[in-house]
Protein backbone atom coordinates (compact mmCIF):
# COMPACT_ATOMS: atom_id res chain seq x y z
CA UNK A 1 0.00 0.00 0.00
CA UNK A 2 1.22 3.35 -0.49
CA UNK A 3 -0.79 6.76 0.09
CA UNK A 4 -1.44 7.18 -3.57
CA UNK A 5 -3.96 3.85 -2.69
CA UNK A 6 -4.85 5.20 0.98
CA UNK A 7 -6.46 8.12 -0.63
CA UNK A 8 -7.95 6.36 -3.23
CA UNK A 9 -9.64 3.78 -0.61
CA UNK A 10 -10.37 6.91 1.11
CA UNK A 11 -12.68 8.23 -1.52
CA UNK A 12 -14.42 5.33 -2.72
CA UNK A 13 -15.32 4.87 1.20
CA UNK A 14 -16.28 8.44 1.67
CA UNK A 15 -18.64 8.61 -1.64
CA UNK A 16 -21.94 9.40 -0.80
CA UNK A 17 -21.86 10.49 2.70
CA UNK A 18 -21.94 14.28 2.07
CA UNK A 19 -18.37 14.04 4.63
CA UNK A 20 -15.60 14.72 3.08
CA UNK A 21 -14.28 14.32 -0.83
CA UNK A 22 -10.96 13.58 0.08
CA UNK A 23 -9.47 16.23 -2.22
CA UNK A 24 -5.37 16.44 -3.08
CA UNK A 25 -5.16 19.10 -0.91
CA UNK A 26 -7.35 19.51 2.10
CA UNK A 27 -7.77 23.20 2.53
CA UNK A 28 -11.02 24.20 3.97
CA UNK A 29 -11.90 26.26 0.80
CA UNK A 30 -15.18 27.61 0.44
CA UNK A 31 -15.98 24.96 -2.25
CA UNK A 32 -15.40 21.83 -0.71
CA UNK A 33 -17.75 19.74 -0.07
CA UNK A 34 -17.30 19.14 3.95
CA UNK A 35 -17.70 23.14 3.67
CA UNK A 36 -20.48 26.07 4.72
CA UNK A 37 -23.45 26.77 6.51
CA UNK A 38 -25.15 23.58 7.62
CA UNK A 39 -27.99 24.87 9.57
CA UNK A 40 -27.40 23.74 13.16
CA UNK A 41 -25.69 20.61 12.04
CA UNK A 42 -22.11 19.78 13.83
CA UNK A 43 -19.84 20.82 11.16
CA UNK A 44 -18.41 17.03 10.21
CA UNK A 45 -15.29 17.23 8.60
CA UNK A 46 -15.51 21.05 7.60
CA UNK A 47 -15.19 24.28 10.13
CA UNK A 48 -17.68 25.76 11.74
CA UNK A 49 -19.96 28.23 10.20
CA UNK A 50 -19.05 29.49 6.79
CA UNK A 51 -15.96 27.32 7.78
CA UNK A 52 -13.26 30.68 7.29
CA UNK A 53 -11.80 30.24 10.07
CA UNK A 54 -10.65 26.13 8.85
CA UNK A 55 -9.53 28.06 5.32
CA UNK A 56 -7.82 30.83 7.45
CA UNK A 57 -5.59 28.49 8.65
CA UNK A 58 -4.59 27.18 5.10
CA UNK A 59 -4.27 30.87 4.00
CA UNK A 60 -2.49 31.85 6.87
CA UNK A 61 0.38 28.82 6.05
CA UNK A 62 0.22 29.85 2.19
CA UNK A 63 1.43 33.56 2.63
CA UNK A 64 4.75 32.46 4.03
CA UNK A 65 7.10 31.64 2.03
CA UNK A 66 10.53 29.32 2.33
CA UNK A 67 13.62 30.59 1.70
CA UNK A 68 15.78 28.44 -0.14
CA UNK A 69 20.08 27.93 1.03
CA UNK A 70 22.00 25.78 -1.19
CA UNK A 71 25.73 27.10 -0.63
CA UNK A 72 27.32 26.55 2.18
CA UNK A 73 29.24 22.58 4.01
CA UNK A 74 27.12 19.45 3.66
CA UNK A 75 25.16 18.31 6.65
CA UNK A 76 22.93 15.29 7.91
CA UNK A 77 19.51 16.62 8.80
CA UNK A 78 17.84 15.62 12.23
CA UNK A 79 14.53 16.65 13.03
CA UNK A 80 14.33 14.45 15.95
CA UNK A 81 12.70 15.84 19.57
CA UNK A 82 13.05 15.44 23.07
CA UNK A 83 9.46 15.66 24.35
CA UNK A 84 8.55 15.87 27.81
CA UNK A 85 11.54 12.80 28.07
CA UNK A 86 10.42 11.17 25.35
CA UNK A 87 12.11 11.04 22.34
CA UNK A 88 10.71 11.63 19.04
CA UNK A 89 11.60 11.08 15.51
CA UNK A 90 9.48 14.52 14.50
CA UNK A 91 8.21 17.27 15.93
CA UNK A 92 4.83 16.35 14.39
CA UNK A 93 1.93 14.17 16.17
CA UNK A 94 -1.27 13.21 15.82
CA UNK A 95 -4.18 15.92 17.22
CA UNK A 96 -7.01 14.63 19.18
CA UNK A 97 -9.42 14.11 17.37
CA UNK A 98 -13.15 12.01 17.78
CA UNK A 99 -16.95 11.98 17.23
CA UNK A 100 -16.25 10.01 14.04
CA UNK A 101 -20.16 9.08 13.96
CA UNK A 102 -21.69 12.32 13.51
CA UNK A 103 -18.20 13.94 11.79
CA UNK A 104 -17.84 10.95 9.33
CA UNK A 105 -20.91 9.22 9.18
CA UNK A 106 -19.67 6.55 11.36
CA UNK A 107 -17.82 5.12 8.13
CA UNK A 108 -15.35 4.89 10.90
CA UNK A 109 -16.00 4.18 14.60
CA UNK A 110 -13.96 6.11 17.04
CA UNK A 111 -12.37 2.87 18.23
CA UNK A 112 -10.47 2.11 14.77
CA UNK A 113 -9.82 5.95 14.74
CA UNK A 114 -7.97 5.56 18.17
CA UNK A 115 -6.49 2.56 17.22
CA UNK A 116 -5.06 3.54 13.78
CA UNK A 117 -3.83 6.77 14.76
CA UNK A 118 -2.10 5.75 18.47
CA UNK A 119 -0.59 2.46 16.34
CA UNK A 120 0.48 4.40 13.52
CA UNK A 121 2.25 7.27 14.81
CA UNK A 122 4.10 5.31 17.29
CA UNK A 123 5.06 3.04 14.10
CA UNK A 124 6.07 6.04 12.67
CA UNK A 125 8.53 6.85 15.68
CA UNK A 126 5.79 9.77 16.95
CA UNK A 127 2.65 9.61 19.33
CA UNK A 128 -1.02 11.05 18.98
CA UNK A 129 -3.12 12.34 21.40
CA UNK A 130 -6.69 11.61 21.68
CA UNK A 131 -10.29 13.24 22.09
CA UNK A 132 -13.07 12.47 23.68
CA UNK A 133 -15.96 13.95 21.83
CA UNK A 134 -17.85 10.67 21.85
CA UNK A 135 -21.42 9.19 22.16
CA UNK A 136 -21.17 8.84 25.91
CA UNK A 137 -19.01 9.82 28.37
CA UNK A 138 -18.27 6.29 30.47
CA UNK A 139 -16.57 5.14 27.47
CA UNK A 140 -13.10 6.40 26.05
CA UNK A 141 -12.19 4.45 23.65
CA UNK A 142 -9.39 7.03 22.98
CA UNK A 143 -7.64 6.43 26.76
CA UNK A 144 -8.39 2.35 25.71
CA UNK A 145 -6.38 2.49 22.62
CA UNK A 146 -3.76 4.55 24.57
CA UNK A 147 -3.76 1.93 27.50
CA UNK A 148 -3.01 -1.02 24.78
CA UNK A 149 0.49 0.93 24.19
CA UNK A 150 1.32 1.25 27.33
CA UNK A 151 -0.15 5.08 27.83
CA UNK A 152 2.32 6.24 24.51
CA UNK A 153 -0.80 8.44 23.67
CA UNK A 154 -1.92 11.97 25.24
CA UNK A 155 -5.41 11.91 26.21
CA UNK A 156 -7.08 15.24 25.90
CA UNK A 157 -10.85 15.71 27.67
CA UNK A 158 -13.69 18.75 26.96
CA UNK A 159 -13.93 20.94 29.22
CA UNK A 160 -16.89 19.19 31.12
CA UNK A 161 -17.79 20.74 34.79
CA UNK A 162 -14.81 20.70 36.84
CA UNK A 163 -15.69 17.85 39.57
CA UNK A 164 -15.83 15.06 36.41
CA UNK A 165 -13.22 16.77 34.42
CA UNK A 166 -10.70 15.90 37.39
CA UNK A 167 -12.19 12.57 38.17
CA UNK A 168 -10.94 12.34 33.87
CA UNK A 169 -7.91 13.34 34.44
CA UNK A 170 -7.33 10.46 37.46
CA UNK A 171 -8.14 7.99 35.02
CA UNK A 172 -5.57 9.16 32.63
CA UNK A 173 -3.07 9.39 35.44
CA UNK A 174 -3.72 5.04 35.94
CA UNK A 175 -3.58 4.70 32.00
CA UNK A 176 0.16 6.18 32.42
CA UNK A 177 -0.55 8.63 29.68
CA UNK A 178 2.44 10.83 28.58
CA UNK A 179 0.88 14.04 29.14
CA UNK A 180 -3.35 14.92 29.80
CA UNK A 181 -4.63 18.29 28.22
CA UNK A 182 -7.93 19.75 28.14
CA UNK A 183 -9.15 21.64 24.91
CA UNK A 184 -10.30 24.75 26.21
CA UNK A 185 -11.75 25.58 23.02
CA UNK A 186 -14.39 23.02 23.07
CA UNK A 187 -16.56 24.81 25.19
CA UNK A 188 -17.73 25.49 21.94
CA UNK A 189 -18.79 22.02 21.26
CA UNK A 190 -22.11 21.21 20.32
CA UNK A 191 -21.80 17.00 20.59
CA UNK A 192 -21.29 17.22 24.52
CA UNK A 193 -24.64 19.06 25.31
CA UNK A 194 -26.22 16.63 23.49
CA UNK A 195 -24.99 13.49 25.05
CA UNK A 196 -25.94 15.10 28.31
CA UNK A 197 -22.11 16.78 29.38
CA UNK A 198 -22.34 19.93 28.82
CA UNK A 199 -19.27 21.97 28.81
CA UNK A 200 -18.21 25.35 30.01
CA UNK A 201 -15.46 28.05 30.11
CA UNK A 202 -12.67 27.65 32.76
CA UNK A 203 -11.71 30.25 34.94
CA UNK A 204 -8.03 30.85 35.33
CA UNK A 205 -8.26 29.24 39.23
CA UNK A 206 -9.70 26.31 37.34
CA UNK A 207 -6.85 25.98 34.99
CA UNK A 208 -5.00 26.05 37.92
CA UNK A 209 -6.95 23.65 39.94
CA UNK A 210 -6.60 20.90 36.97
CA UNK A 211 -2.45 21.60 37.02
CA UNK A 212 -2.19 20.98 40.85
CA UNK A 213 -4.64 17.87 40.82
CA UNK A 214 -2.47 15.54 38.80
CA UNK A 215 1.13 14.40 38.26
CA UNK A 216 0.92 14.22 34.51
CA UNK A 217 2.03 17.06 32.86
CA UNK A 218 -1.10 19.36 31.27
CA UNK A 219 -1.66 21.07 28.63
CA UNK A 220 -4.58 23.28 27.38
CA UNK A 221 -5.63 23.42 23.70
CA UNK A 222 -7.31 25.90 21.63
CA UNK A 223 -5.64 29.21 22.59
CA UNK A 224 -5.02 31.93 19.77
CA UNK A 225 -5.31 35.35 22.32
CA UNK A 226 -2.17 36.56 24.20
CA UNK A 227 -4.83 36.86 27.86
CA UNK A 228 -5.76 33.49 27.51
CA UNK A 229 -2.19 32.84 26.80
CA UNK A 230 -1.27 33.95 30.17
CA UNK A 231 -3.76 32.58 32.15
CA UNK A 232 -2.14 28.88 30.76
CA UNK A 233 1.03 30.20 31.62
CA UNK A 234 0.14 31.39 35.27
CA UNK A 235 -1.20 27.92 35.39
CA UNK A 236 1.91 26.04 35.60
CA UNK A 237 0.86 24.09 32.39
CA UNK A 238 3.54 21.91 30.77
CA UNK A 239 2.19 23.22 27.45
CA UNK A 240 0.03 25.39 24.89
CA UNK A 241 -1.64 24.28 22.46
CA UNK A 242 -2.10 27.34 19.73
CA UNK A 243 -5.20 26.46 17.78
CA UNK A 244 -8.54 26.90 16.93
CA UNK A 245 -9.80 23.59 17.24
CA UNK A 246 -9.17 22.93 13.26
CA UNK A 247 -11.50 26.34 12.78
CA UNK A 248 -14.21 24.11 14.50
CA UNK A 249 -15.59 25.76 16.96
CA UNK A 250 -16.12 29.74 15.75
CA UNK A 251 -16.56 30.92 12.05
CA UNK A 252 -14.09 33.63 11.32
CA UNK A 253 -11.28 33.80 13.68
CA UNK A 254 -7.69 34.72 12.39
CA UNK A 255 -5.45 31.69 11.21
CA UNK A 256 -3.33 29.51 13.61
CA UNK A 257 -0.24 30.98 11.92
CA UNK A 258 -1.27 34.58 12.40
CA UNK A 259 -1.48 34.85 16.01
CA UNK A 260 1.21 32.17 16.86
CA UNK A 261 4.80 34.43 16.50
CA UNK A 262 2.42 36.87 19.38
CA UNK A 263 1.96 33.74 21.48
CA UNK A 264 5.67 32.47 21.24
CA UNK A 265 6.64 36.07 22.37
CA UNK A 266 4.76 36.11 25.51
CA UNK A 267 5.59 32.76 26.27
CA UNK A 268 9.15 33.12 26.17
CA UNK A 269 10.16 29.28 26.13
CA UNK A 270 8.56 29.16 30.12
CA UNK A 271 6.25 26.25 28.05
CA UNK A 272 6.40 24.02 24.87
CA UNK A 273 4.11 25.32 22.60
CA UNK A 274 2.79 23.46 20.31
CA UNK A 275 0.17 24.73 17.49
CA UNK A 276 -2.07 22.61 14.71
CA UNK A 277 -4.33 23.63 12.28
CA UNK A 278 -4.14 23.32 8.33
CA UNK A 279 -0.12 21.63 7.97
CA UNK A 280 -0.99 19.41 5.44
CA UNK A 281 2.99 18.69 4.67
CA UNK A 282 6.27 18.91 6.21
CA UNK A 283 6.88 22.04 4.30
CA UNK A 284 4.03 23.65 6.41
CA UNK A 285 4.94 21.78 9.56
CA UNK A 286 8.51 24.45 8.94
CA UNK A 287 6.56 27.00 9.13
CA UNK A 288 5.12 26.69 11.96
CA UNK A 289 8.40 25.93 13.77
CA UNK A 290 10.20 28.97 12.03
CA UNK A 291 7.57 30.80 14.09
CA UNK A 292 8.30 28.99 17.15
CA UNK A 293 6.52 26.52 18.05
CA UNK A 294 7.65 23.53 18.85
CA UNK A 295 5.91 20.97 17.76
CA UNK A 296 2.98 20.77 15.37
CA UNK A 297 -0.17 18.32 15.23
CA UNK A 298 -2.21 17.10 12.20
CA UNK A 299 -5.91 16.37 12.79
CA UNK A 300 -7.75 15.82 9.16
CA UNK A 301 -5.46 13.95 7.38
CA UNK A 302 -4.82 11.58 9.87
CA UNK A 303 -8.54 10.85 9.84
CA UNK A 304 -8.79 10.50 6.00
CA UNK A 305 -5.33 8.03 6.21
CA UNK A 306 -7.32 5.80 8.99
CA UNK A 307 -10.11 5.59 6.50
CA UNK A 308 -8.18 4.57 3.46
CA UNK A 309 -5.40 2.23 5.38
CA UNK A 310 -6.18 2.12 9.17
CA UNK A 311 -2.63 2.01 11.08
CA UNK A 312 -0.57 1.67 8.01
CA UNK A 313 -1.94 4.40 6.58
CA UNK A 314 -1.58 6.51 9.26
CA UNK A 315 1.90 5.15 9.80
CA UNK A 316 2.63 5.70 5.89
CA UNK A 317 1.05 9.82 6.49
CA UNK A 318 3.53 10.40 9.26
CA UNK A 319 6.41 8.92 7.28
CA UNK A 320 5.23 11.40 4.35
CA UNK A 321 5.09 14.11 7.09
CA UNK A 322 8.63 13.30 7.80
CA UNK A 323 10.21 12.86 4.70
CA UNK A 324 8.77 16.36 3.49
CA UNK A 325 9.90 17.98 6.63
CA UNK A 326 13.67 16.78 6.16
CA UNK A 327 13.37 18.02 2.29
CA UNK A 328 12.30 21.36 3.86
CA UNK A 329 15.24 21.51 6.43
CA UNK A 330 18.03 20.66 3.67
CA UNK A 331 16.72 23.06 1.08
CA UNK A 332 16.55 25.84 3.53
CA UNK A 333 19.88 25.16 5.57
CA UNK A 334 18.75 23.63 9.18
CA UNK A 335 20.59 20.82 10.31
CA UNK A 336 17.76 20.36 13.19
CA UNK A 337 15.38 21.95 14.94
CA UNK A 338 17.39 24.39 16.83
CA UNK A 339 18.76 26.29 13.49
CA UNK A 340 14.86 26.46 12.20
CA UNK A 341 13.88 30.21 12.98
CA UNK A 342 12.40 33.24 11.01
CA UNK A 343 15.27 33.69 9.35
CA UNK A 344 14.43 31.16 6.96
CA UNK A 345 11.12 32.78 6.15
CA UNK A 346 10.04 35.03 3.53
C1 LIG B 1 -13.53 15.58 12.96
C2 LIG B 1 -12.70 16.28 13.98
C3 LIG B 1 -12.88 15.99 15.32
C4 LIG B 1 -12.13 16.65 16.31
N1 LIG B 1 -12.29 16.31 17.62
C5 LIG B 1 -11.52 16.90 18.57
C6 LIG B 1 -11.58 16.50 19.94
O1 LIG B 1 -12.34 15.64 20.33
N2 LIG B 1 -10.77 17.12 20.82
C7 LIG B 1 -9.88 18.09 20.43
O2 LIG B 1 -9.13 18.61 21.27
N3 LIG B 1 -9.81 18.50 19.15
C8 LIG B 1 -10.59 17.93 18.22
N4 LIG B 1 -10.44 18.30 16.90
C9 LIG B 1 -9.46 19.33 16.53
C10 LIG B 1 -8.06 18.73 16.28
O3 LIG B 1 -7.46 18.31 17.47
C11 LIG B 1 -7.11 19.75 15.65
O4 LIG B 1 -7.03 20.91 16.45
C12 LIG B 1 -7.50 20.15 14.23
O5 LIG B 1 -8.07 19.06 13.55
C13 LIG B 1 -6.27 20.66 13.48
O6 LIG B 1 -6.59 21.10 12.22
P1 LIG B 1 -6.46 20.18 10.89
O7 LIG B 1 -7.54 19.16 10.97
O8 LIG B 1 -6.72 21.15 9.79
O9 LIG B 1 -5.08 19.58 10.87
C14 LIG B 1 -11.19 17.65 15.91
C15 LIG B 1 -11.01 17.92 14.55
C16 LIG B 1 -11.74 17.25 13.59
C17 LIG B 1 -11.51 17.58 12.13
Amino acid sequence: MDLNEVRKNARERLKGTGTCAVYKVCDGHPDRLCQGLKYGDVPGMGGAGSGMSFHNNFLALQRIKLRMRNVGPGFEVDPSIDLLGHQLKMPIIGASTSGMKTSLKGVITDEELSEATVQGCKAAGTISARGDGVDTIEENPGLAAIGRVDGWGMQVYKPVEQGLLLQRIKEAEEAGVVAVGVDLDGCGSLNMAKIGYPVHRKTPDELKEIVASTSLPVLFKGIMELDDAEAVLESGAAAIVVSNHGGRVLDHTPGVADVLPGIVQLVDGRMIVFADGAVRSGYDAIKLLALGADITLIGRPLIRATVGGGAEGVRLHMEFMLSTLKAAMRMTGCPDLASIGPHILA
